[in-house]
């Protein structure tokens, strides 16, 4: 079995060549983009422990993005299941509405101090284009969204803050017109317009330097989340679980990164993936369902494959969830069984908005929808001295479409 090491940043744990237990990440990328990505992880190899740039990344994370989010007790949903004492980290107070803005903001500061004035990214459900090109009109950066055409459609509202806020949509028609098409085609662009412009990837996947900036970035919510257990609670509970949902990863990697050398039977990292619609046999979940050992995006992960190894069809209720791969964190997560991972189905995750929403002031987004849908199935069995904390990592607006159509109505 793969070993974590204590002590060690998840982010570091990786060896020469940098793979996570020697099985997960890596940097399987043409020879054109050996020198950028060279380049990159030299600058943010220094910038990381540059006390300017941290100071400037806190600077905007308080003043920009409205650190520290809220933290809070979901008092009436706690009292309906009877069991655990339920709370969320509502991330979705950030500016802009998600975790994104964190990895976009970190990404915009970077872009800058290499001289650079194009940003490009990719994004599924809209928020990581969103938060990029909010981050852009914020550092005077010129920025490129690129965006499966189904994800056009299907998540509106985020493409509209997008173009008002100055970026330019680039539709992509390929494959599944999805996510994993999206990072594909904005890979590609980076190949031929390195020199001018830099890459954002909008999550913990990618050739290991993007997977590095990103959960460095996003692990300012597991920093917070420590503080604020000590105000609630004296201390980290000796009973917690903290719940995220999985797509490529990102938010699950900043809610968990304070909380990785901890003990399991004190605290438990429930990773939870989409598990597409009922009666389907497709569905955005590699861990829960036992997807092989592949190659995406330039970083070898469990990812959906058919039998030739051609990456596989998703399907998701959820666009940041619908991708065929995983972030190689959450691959040495499973395989160290640091981390456990679930998925829930598109029903369930509705059925847990209804819930949440019917009964808290929160409408989470269908992302965190589905932790939710794990915390509801998990905590009428837990003792009442069992924290659990789900992260609310987005919020439901531009969602307001889908969840009227199935549900037949918002909030
Ligand atoms: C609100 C929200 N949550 C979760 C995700 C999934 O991404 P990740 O697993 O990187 O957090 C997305 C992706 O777009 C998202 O917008």
């Amino acid at each position: 079995m793969l070993k974590l090491k204590k002590g060690v940043l998840l982010i570091d744990q990786h060896d020469k060549n940098y793979m996570y237990g020697g099985k997960f990440g890596g940097n399987f990328i043409p020879e054109t983009l050996k020198k950028p990505i060279e380049d990159l992880t030299n600058l943010f190899g220094k910038l990381r422990y540059d006390n300017n740039f941290i100071k400037e990344r806190d600077y905007y994370f308080k003043n920009y993005v409205g650190a520290p989010t809220p933290f809070i007790k979901l008092e009436n949903l706690t009292k309906y299941l009877g069991g655990a004492q339920v709370y969320a980290k509502v991330v979705s107070k950030a500016n802009g509405g998600a975790h994104k803005i964190y990895n976009a903001v970190v990404h915009a500061l970077i872009c800058k101090r290499a001289g650079k004035k194009y940003i490009v990214g990719d994004t599924g459900a809209g928020y990581a284009g969103k938060m990029l090109s909010m981050a852009a009109k914020k550092f005077g950066l010129k920025c490129k969204i690129f965006m499966g055409a189904k994800d056009i459609k299907r998540q509106k509202p985020n493409c509209e803050a997008m173009r008002k806020n100055g970026a330019e949509i680039v539709p992509v028609y390929s494959g599944s017109q999805t996510l994993v098409d999206a990072v594909s085609e904005c890979m590609r662009y980076w190949v031929s317009n390195c020199d001018t412009t830099h890459m954002a990837v909008g999550s913990t996947v990618g050739p290991n330097i993007f997977i590095k900036i990103c959960a460095w970035s996003t692990a300012q919510i597991s920093r917070e989340l420590i503080v604020q257990f000590k105000e609630e609670f004296g201390g980290v509970p000796k009973k917690l679980k903290l719940i995220n949902c999985v797509g490529g990863g990102s938010s699950a990697a900043g809610f968990w990164n304070e909380f990785i050398d901890y003990n399991k039977s004190q605290v438990e990292l429930i990773g939870v993936e989409a598990g597409g619609p009922k009666n389907s046999k497709l569905h955005a979940a590699p861990l829960t369902f036992g997807s092989k050992i592949g190659i995406l995006h330039g970083a070898a992960q469990y990812v959906i494959q058919d039998k030739d190894g051609q990456i596989g069809k998703t399907s998701s209720i959820s666009a940041g969830l619908d991708y065929p791969g995983i972030s190689p964190l959450h691959c040495f997560l499973k395989d160290t069984k640091r981390a456990r991972y679930t998925s829930a189905s598109d029903e369930e995750s509705l059925q847990a908005y209804k819930l949440v929403s019917e009964l808290e002031d929160l409408s989470p987004s269908l992302e965190p929808s589905h932790a939710f849908a794990e915390a509801i199935k998990i905590t009428p069995k837990l003792s009442k001295d069992t924290v659990i904390c789900v992260n609310s990592c987005g919020d439901a607006k531009k969602d307001r479409a889908i969840i009227t159509k199935r549900l037949g109505f918002f909030r």
